[in-house]
This record gives structure tokens, sequence and C-alpha cells, in this order.
């Protein structure tokens, strides 16, 4: 199965504080630097999960690029997609953490991936146009999402929100999405009201899927997840998990989904979209299974995800349900 993304890349900067952070002071620290960016972690989990990834960004031409790009040869995913941009820094993403591991504060330049405009994805029309799914992020501009869209004429589309300020940048290709992805703070940034209760998460899906999506996962953190299509809502809880790092959890969960859709419809003889691939629940399913394993990792990425280990989650989470009813 072919999946190209488009997305966010950059440098995660992760500082841990040793003491209690004092601002404005110089905190002794540990400080280590990983591979993220919303699109490269989707496109490194897919890699992971068997699908032929094809990833598309942009970068500077400076030591953070060189850094990305090792990296991605070391995993496997093609740079040779990354556009250049001369003099702009590549991607970075800083967070200042306290001793236990809770956010202080954060800081995010991603002006090299905003800088893509829809003339730059033109010479990327054959990627996308063979691929059995596109998946977007919202890190990038509404007129470079909308370039996207059009060049992936019939190719199913999927979007992650990123988060709930760029959420609002997928407003208007939604009628395109076979599927979006939003945790709670992006599905309100986009329906525009609080999603704090369940009658409140049904009225959102309702909303979105009015839109014109196939199909939407809200997902919940520690509570879960939500999948919606026309076959239903489904509120399911989070699998059990021995939590070591969530960051990334969400973006596992929409590789694990986007994988789901392209396969459902390829075991059953059918184009990806097709009605065999609208199963919004077993897709869920093995997407909370991704996160779920991802969150008991350290890093944004579990480098030894498979697609194997993602079924043993679910087959061991459904047989310690049935024993539980015995
Ligand atoms: N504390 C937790 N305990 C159990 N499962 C969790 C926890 N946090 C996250 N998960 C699992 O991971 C999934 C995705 O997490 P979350 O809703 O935090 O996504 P996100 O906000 O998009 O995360 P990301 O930081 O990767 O963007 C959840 O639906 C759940 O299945
Ligand atoms: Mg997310």
């Amino acid at each position: 199965m072919k999946i190209t993304v488009i997305g966010g890349l950059n440098v995660d900067i992760g500082c841990v504080s040793l003491n209690a952070v004092r601002r404005a002071d110089s905190n002794p620290a540990r400080v280590r630097m990983s591979a993220g960016g919303v699109g490269r972690n989707i496109a490194e989990n897919l890699l992971r999960l068997g699908a032929d990834t094809a990833f598309i960004s942009a970068a500077g031409d400076d030591g953070f690029a060189s850094f990305l790009r090792e990296r991605m040869a070391v995993i496997g995913l093609d740079s040779s997609r990354l556009i250049v941009r001369r003099g702009m820094s590549t991607g970075l993403y800083v967070l200042i953490l306290e001793p236990a591991g809770e956010l202080f504060t954060a800081v995010n330049d991603m002006e090299a991936v905003e800088s893509i405009t829809p003339a730059d994805l033109e010479p990327f029309k054959k990627t996308v146009t063979a691929s059995d799914l596109a998946v977007l992020d919202a890190n990038l501009l509404p007129e470079t999402l909308e370039a996207a869209v059009r060049i992936a004429g019939g190719v199913p589309l999927m979007a992650d929100a990123v988060s709930a300020e760029k959420a609002k940048r997928l407003a208007g290709i939604l009628p395109r999405l076979a599927i979006l992805k939003t945790n709670r703070a992006e599905a309100e940034a986009l329906a525009g009201f609080p999603v704090d209760t369940e009658k409140n998460l049904r009225e959102c899906c309702r909303i979105l899927l009015g839109a014109g999506l196939g199909e939407i996962h809200i997902t919940l953190g520690k509570d879960g997840y939500c999948c919606a299509s026309k076959d239903g809502v489904f509120i399911q809880p989070a699998l059990p998990v021995k939590l070591m790092d969530v960051n990334g959890a969400g973006d596992a969960y929409t590789a694990g989904a986007a994988r789901h859709f392209c396969a459902a419809g390829r075991e059953h003889g059918t184009p990806p979209g097709a009605p065999h691939a609208s199963d919004a629940a077993a897709r869920g399913l093995f997407g909370a299974a991704c996160a779920a394993i991802t969150s008991e990792h350290p890093g944004a990425v579990y480098d030894e995800l498979t697609a194997e280990k993602v079924r043993e989650r679910i087959t061991s989470q459904k047989n310690g349900e049935s024993n539980e009813r015995v």
C-alpha cells in the first residue's frame, strides 16, 4: 500500500530542568534532540507499519536539516522530497519541562513548512496520485492544503489537525476528507463549542460529518477515543497501558487509522475508501492500539512498532475482555 504524507517536519529539543524552573534565569537541565513534526512522525510510523511511504515537507539548509536527513536515512524514510529553503531555519520545537516531566513552556518555529506554496506541490503530483491515501497535517497553510486536495484528484485524503490553533486551517477542505483525526481541543476549535460531555461529543461528530467528512476520529487522551461515520458514533475507553511517554500517541493513532484504511480496502479486494473500508470502529481500535504501544516507550515514535505487534495487542485486548465476561 502506498501512502503519501505532506506535513510538518521539525527537530524536537526537549529540555528537562534539574530543579523547578526559575523564570529569567539559566536553569541547569538535561537536553535531548530528536526528530519530530506531526507529518514526519506519522510517516515514520506508517513506514514501521509496513506502508510504502512518501514524505513531502520543507527544511532549511542548516545543521538541523542535516540531522533530520541522517535520521530519515537511518529509518529508511526517503528525504528526497524535502523542499530546501536556503537561509531559512529548519522547523524547531523547543520544550522546557519541569523535573517531573510537566511542560513549563514550549516554542516552535515552523517557518520552513509554512513556506510551502501551492506551486511547490505541483512537482509531487505523480507521487500523490499514485497513492492509496494522502495524509495532510494542519502545519500547512490553508491555500497549500487546498492545493494538495486539488493535485490529489480522486485519491482519498486524511488530515491530522495538529493543534487547536492550526485545526481551523482545515475548515475549507473538510468536505474532501475521507478521515479527520483531532484531539478534544482541536475538535472544539472546529466545532466552536466545548466537547466536554458525551452529548457534546456526539453533537460535534454530527456537525463535522455534516460538513462532508467521511469519518471523524476524536482522541481523548486517557479517556480513550471516539470515532464516527454514517454507521454511527463509537466512544471507546483507552486500551490499558503502562504509560511512559504520551508524546506522539496521537500521531501513532493517525498512522494506525491511515494504514487500516488502506489495508481494509485491500483485504476486501476493493479500492481504499470503498464501502468495505468504512469500518470506523475497527480503524479506531487499530489506531488506539498503535497509540497504546507508542505511549509505553520513550520518544514520539516507537522504533520497533510493527503491524504484527498492533494485531497482537488487539487480540490480547479482546481475549482480556472475553475473560472478564466469563
Ligand atoms: N494517559 C493515557 N492513558 C492511556 N492511553 C492514552 C493516554 N494518553 C493518550 N492515550 C492514547 O493515545 C490516544 C491519542 O492520545 P491524545 O488524545 O493525547 O492525542 P493527541 O493530543 O493528538 O496527541 P499528540 O501529542 O501525539 O498530538 C488516545 O486516544 C488514547 O488511546
Ligand atoms: Mg495530535
